[in-house]
């Protein structure tokens, strides 16, 4: 008891890093890392505190109606109505009802998996989450292939895939939906104004191409929920990451986290460049203190924890 008090006494001071990281910073050694089980039950039970992973990962049938009007969680003065398609697919229970796993891995889509050798080892997790539904088939041997837990911010249906518009694009993404194979689909429709055309667009896709996927749409309180435990801890920040929100919901169900492809930084520690992401041509965007996202600030919480036992974070090749 009284060790753990103390590491929750380290944890909160480790945790409280102001300021951002502009440089890369020495990667966090995987060698001897062991698993602190104490720990875990701690975070897990200190993030119940403030939501429960398995209620809000998703919104359920039963809680709305089409017709229902709803306020955006970041623009709250703006308004959404629920479709019939999207009430359609909402799911009937939580996804992650009852799951529970030994090892789960969280990818993060940094170009630090380039040449990492990292799929085999990924694959090898009980429970494979990944963001924004980023390529696998041509990264495999870096990334992996499997995935249980897919999200995908609508943004990403304009950006990569033209808004669905022409029948190539269409049908490159049916391609990448097919591979999800019943997986899960995670998609934060009701964040922001923006995005609603095109949740739509592909809701409507998916059923009419009758996919089989299992649809999650977070909830209402969610965000502001994962945000208030880390700023409780200490660590401000605006707006978390998809990769920092999937390690928040992962505590609940995952007895061991490992994280890749984690790494914010425009070069290794040799000074190479890395990608921002693995596969496309992005450029860094979170590197200053106004961007929504504080990155370099999420690493090096990640990376504190890391050193406690709480999570694995792999920046380095597998072997
Ligand atoms: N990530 C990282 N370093 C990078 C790129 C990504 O650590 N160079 C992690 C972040 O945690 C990020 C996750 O990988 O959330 C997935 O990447 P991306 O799809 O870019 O994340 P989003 O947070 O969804 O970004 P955005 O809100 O800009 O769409």
């Amino acid at each position: 008891e009284a060790k753990l008090a103390g590491d929750r006494e380290v944890l909160a001071s480790r945790l409280s890093v102001n300021g951002t990281e502009k440089s890369s910073v020495p990667p966090p050694s995987t060698e001897g890392w062991r698993v602190n089980p104490a720990l875990v039950l701690m975070i897990r039970k200190d993030i119940l505190r403030f939501l429960d992973a398995e209620r809000d990962v998703s919104v359920v049938k039963s809680s709305l109606k089409p017709g229902d009007t709803i306020h955006y969680v970041l623009d709250r003065h703006r308004t959404l109505n629920i479709s019939r398609t999207l009430h359609n697919l909402l799911p009937e229970v939580s996804p992650l009802k009852n799951r529970r796993f030994k090892t789960c891995a969280v990818v993060g889509n940094s170009g630090i998996l380039l040449n990492s050798g990292c799929g085999r080892e990924i694959d090898s997790h009980d429970f494979i989450i990944r963001c924004n539904l980023a390529p696998l088939k041509e990264f495999a041997e870096d990334v992996g292939l499997r995935s249980d837990f897919t999200t995908m911010n609508p943004s990403v249906i304009h950006r990569v895939y033209g808004g669905l518009q022409k029948e190539s694009d269409r049908e490159k993404f049916v391609h990448r939906l097919i591979a999800l194979n019943d997986s899960v689909l995670w998609i934060p429709a009701f964040m922001v104004k923006g995005g609603e055309k095109h949740v739509e667009v592909v809701n409507n896709f998916i059923l009419k191409q009758g996919l089989h996927l299992r649809m999650a749409y977070p909830s209402l309180r969610l965000f502001h929920a994962v945000r208030g435990y880390w700023l409780t801890n200490k660590v401000n920040i605006k707006r978390p990451s998809t990769g920092l929100l999937m390690y928040t919901l992962a505590t609940r169900f995952c007895d061991e986290i490992h994280l890749y492809g984690f790494w914010p930084f425009p070069r290794d520690t040799q000074g190479n460049p890395v990608k921002y992401h693995y596969y496309d041509m992005l450029k860094y965007r979170y590197l200053s203190n106004a961007a929504p996202h504080r990155m370099p600030l999420e690493f090096k919480t990640l990376k504190a924890l890391h050193y406690k036992g709480a999570l694995k974070l792999t920046t380095s090749k597998c072997t």
